[in-house]
């Protein structure tokens, strides 16, 4: 299994997979040589390694990075701004039919946007 994200998730899922019988490739944001402890810690069915190679590594790739920042990095990277509206529980205050819910594309002279072709 590979692991993108060995924190606290990462690691307790990386656990239990060994204990089960799995090999695990663990890998974080700064690189594997950081994971050394953690390695040691899981004993010898447990390796580090970049981010990619994990991927590569494993028939089943585990994904635990805090995902708000991922998304946040990804949304901002192609030219969007990002507002957190808050957890699901608060989602009724941005409910379709309320101010909200802005332009989504077009001008904001549109009041109702214009579909995506
Ligand atoms: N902990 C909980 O009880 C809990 C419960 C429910 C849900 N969750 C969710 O589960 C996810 C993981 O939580 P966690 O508690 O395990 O977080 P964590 O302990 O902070 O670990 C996050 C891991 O992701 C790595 N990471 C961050 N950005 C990365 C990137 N761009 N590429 C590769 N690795 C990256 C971090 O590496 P570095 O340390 O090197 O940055 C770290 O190993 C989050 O989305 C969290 O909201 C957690």
């Amino acid at each position: 299994m590979g692991f993108i994200g060995s924190g606290y998730i990462g690691s307790a899922l990386a656990r239990l997979a060994i204990e089960a019988g799995h090999r695990v490739v663990l890998s974080n944001s700064r690189g594997p040589e950081t994971l050394a402890d953690t390695v040691a810690d899981l004993g010898p069915r447990a390796s580090a390694a970049t981010s990619g190679e994990a991927a590569a590594a494993g028939d089943i790739v585990v994904v635990t990075v805090p995902v708000k920042a991922t998304v946040t990095e990804f949304i901002e990277s192609i030219g969007y701004g990002v507002v957190d509206a808050g957890p699901l529980a608060d989602s009724w205050r941005q409910a379709t039919g309320t101010p909200v819910w802005g332009t989504p594309y077009g001008p904001y002279s549109n009041e109702k946007g214009r579909p995506v072709d």
